[in-house]
């Protein structure tokens, strides 16, 4: 089985290093070359363009996007499960993900990190390395956990939420689409769309306008 991965920046490396036991081959294709080690990555090549089914593209199985912005990947993901292409849904292998869980097609969960029974994530999320997801939590698409967040059974996040490094979600909290969690924040009460909250305890810092 053959994987191609969109993106060649530092969270395409992180979603080969998940994908490399599932998949006997995989290349990248990105809009540019990487800026270090140009046609290679992680020993595979990097194709430039952005077309997967362009001529020179070599054919795969499955595409995965690896795009860090969270807005840019969902769309990339929708985009390119409108053409019918597989989109699957990758588990380092020193990841847990309960059996009683629900992953949408383009999320990946990184090493150390856990998604718990009942929680439900949808297309395109990111569970990063040592992230936690506890058990009931409900992910919209396009949700990114970075490095060691947390979030207490039960939270229900919108579409495009970034919760960043290290930063806790109390159990049972709504944060709303397209809000971002400073690092280190500690959230213990509900935040609103397009947010900016941060700090122990978080407030709401400043709100993102619409793009
Ligand atoms: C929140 C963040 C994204 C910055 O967003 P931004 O829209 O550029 O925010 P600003 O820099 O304008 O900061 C707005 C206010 O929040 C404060 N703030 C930002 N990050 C903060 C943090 N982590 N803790 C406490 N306060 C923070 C700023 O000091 C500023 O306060 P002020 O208005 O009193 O001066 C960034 O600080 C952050 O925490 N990034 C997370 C990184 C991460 O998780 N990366 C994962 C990579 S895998």
């Amino acid at each position: 089985m053959t994987l191609c991965i969109f993106g060649a920046g530092g969270h395409a490396v992180s979603v080969w290093d998940a994908a490399r036991t599932q998949y006997d081959d995989i290349f990248f294709l990105a809009h540019t070359a990487p800026a270090v080690g140009g046609a290679r990555l992680c020993g595979r090549p990097v194709f430039v363009g952005e077309d997967p089914l362009a001529p020179g593209v070599p054919p795969f199985d499955a595409l995965f996007v690896a795009v860090g912005d969270n807005a840019a990947r969902l769309a990339l993901t929708k985009a390119v499960m409108a053409r019918a292409l597989h989109v699957p849904v990758l588990v380092h292998a020193a990841a847990y993900v309960s059996p009683l869980a629900q992953l949408g097609p383009g999320t990946c969960v990184l090493p150390q990190a856990a998604v718990n029974a009942g929680a439900r994530l949808g297309a395109a999320c990111v569970v990063n390395t040592g992230a936690v997801a506890e058990h009931e939590c409900v992910l919209g698409d396009g949700v990114h956990l970075a490095p060691r967040a947390a979030l207490g059974g039960g939270c229900v996040l919108g579409e495009g939420v970034w919760i960043g490094i290290g930063a806790s979600v109390i159990q049972g909290t709504a944060i709303g689409a397209w809000s971002v969690v400073a690092a280190g924040a500690a959230v213990t009460r509900a935040l609103p769309a397009r947010c900016l909250a941060a700090g122990v305890p978080a407030t709401v810092k400043k709100f993102y306008g619409e793009t």
